[in-house]
């Protein structure tokens, strides 16, 4: 049995046994977006490896593309916000300094302070329901009159409809449930019950993933941009290359069968920023892997679930069941901090410990909220809604593929859509940014993940007209990027 703390057994493409050390130098090279000897337009700075590393997650804050937006778009009574805000909260990637300041949403919309409305196809994934859903607003509304609030040692009635309402809709036996404020920390109790449960601490994970930026969760993420200039994270976390066929889970299997003591896999059944899903064929081999070697399979669909993908649970595509399901951002309605975890029955077995802990563990208000988002999804149709525009889209975006080469891949599920966008084979980094900033422009957000991927993620309230709108401007603004 190994006892090196923090080894990494497979780096990103896959190659066996590395050290922490010498892993994460080699992997710093090895995600690196850009690799290019030749220069293009629209191409990302080249300042070094730290400089484009940092282009893999989203839009950075500091990007000359921003800078050029700023200077176009934002008058000198917003720039006086965006520096009031850069004055007073922590500068960090991807954050402060923001882009510009906002004054209203509402449906898919949001609007600035000048005006400026944009659809909102990012919405950090918590706008299932729409920006300001009345339903949800009254629902808020009404629990605000009586219980907004419930201190530890008591319960009330709100949380336990919604805890019973999840365990009913979960699939299987997922129906001991903890709320938490945020996914992040809902990502720790999981892990923290996995070890109680199993009397193991180490777990398996993918390297490019996101479950969160607390020291935890980024033990367990794979991505340089949370992990790095930090120290040691947590021991016992292993990686694996994000899969892409059955084949992968030798990768799993190995690991299990060296290290004799893994407490649990813990992935996103499809990662949600690049909508790449690994093959059904994949989960349930490790699935029967998990039970054959007696770790716990987490699943984070803090982003997926409740009807992103068609489905209320993203894991329903699959015939496969985590242990645990971690669910979060819109639980609450795209207004409220929400997040669960749900765990299997027999995994109530930390009664004497405290997994969770949170001051707002048993929220009302946020409940409330939350109750109202499922009878919206429920009541108005939005599973079989994003599966059918979800298909239009697809098959949109994939005969607009056809003719422009700048997109190297469509793919989508429900309405989790994504395009790649690459040129002679490499990821197009730069004119990923420059499709954001022309959308940005013609009134559409979204999120660029991974450096060179759209990630298209609007509310499942959206119109059929709207949604339409906004595959014009994103068609429009690559054949722009392309030719221009
Ligand atoms: C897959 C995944 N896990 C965990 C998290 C963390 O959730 P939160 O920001 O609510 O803490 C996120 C947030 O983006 C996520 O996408």
């Amino acid at each position: 049995m190994a006892t090196t703390a923090n080894v990494c057994h497979f780096d990103r493409r896959g190659s066996r046994a590395h050290e922490l050390e010498s892993c994460s130098k080699e992997d710093k090279a090895l995600s690196l977006p850009v690799t290019t000897s030749q220069k293009r337009p629209g191409q990302a700075p080249d300042n070094g490896h730290r400089e484009q590393w940092r282009y893999a997650e989203g839009d950075i804050n500091l990007s000359p593309e921003r800078a050029q937006w700023q200077s176009e778009h934002v008058n000198d009574e917003t720039q006086s916000v965006l520096d009031r805000d850069a004055s007073v909260f922590m500068h960090q990637s991807l954050s402060t300094p923001c882009l510009t300041s906002l004054a209203e949403c509402e449906g898919a919309y949001l609007v600035d302070e000048q005006g400026r409305r944009y659809l909102d196809f990012h919405g950090n994934s918590a706008h299932q329901v729409g920006h300001r859903n009345p339903r949800v607003l009254e629902a808020i509304k009404q629990q605000l009159e009586t219980l907004p609030f419930c201190p530890r040692r008591f319960t009330n009635r709100p949380v336990i409809r919604l805890a019973e309402k999840l365990a009913e809709l979960a699939p299987g036996r997922l129906n001991k449930v903890l709320f938490a404020p945020g996914g992040t920390s809902a990502i720790g109790m999981a892990m923290k019950l996995a070890r109680f449960a199993t009397g193991r601490h180490k777990t398996i994970s993918m390297w490019d993933s996101f479950h969160g930026a607390s020291l935890d969760a980024i033990s367990i993420g794979g991505e340089n941009l949370f992990r790095d200039g930090l120290g040691p994270l947590l021991p016992g976390c292993f990686h694996v290359p994000w899969p892409q066929e059955a084949g992968d889970a030798d990768a799993i299997e190995q690991i299990l069968t060296d290290e004799g003591d893994i407490g649990a896999i813990i992935a996103e059944p499809m990662r949600c920023t690049t909508v790449d899903r690994p093959p059904t064929p994949y989960w349930e081999r490790v699935r029967q892997l998990c039970d054959q070697h007696g770790a716990l399979l987490i699943f984070d669909e803090i982003p997926l679930a409740l009807g992103r993908t068609g489905r209320m649970f993203c894991c329903e595509h699959l015939s496969v069941i985590p242990d645990i399901l971690v669910i979060g951002k819109g639980l609450g309605g795209g207004i409220l901090p929400m997040a669960a975890m749900l765990a299997r029955d027999d995994l109530d077995v930390a009664e004497d410990y405290a997994l969770g802990h949170y001051t707002h563990e048993k929220s009302p208000l946020g409940a409330a909220a939350a109750l109202a988002t499922i009878n919206v999804i429920e009541s108005e149709g939005l599973l079989q809604r994003a599966t059918d525009l979800g298909r239009r889209a697809v098959s949109r975006l994939q005969a607009f593929q056809r003719n422009h080469h700048l997109v190297a891949d469509v793919r989508g599920i429900g309405l989790a859509l994504a395009l790649e966008l690459s040129y002679s084979g490499e990821p197009a980094t730069g004119e990923a940014q420059k499709v954001l900033y022309t959308c940005l422009t013609q009134g559409l957000s979204f999120k660029v993940s991974n450096g060179n991927v759209l990630t298209l993620t609007p509310p499942l309230t959206i119109t059929e007209s709207e949604l339409a709108h906004a595959l014009g401007i994103v068609e429009r603004a690559i054949v722009g990027v392309s030719t221009g």
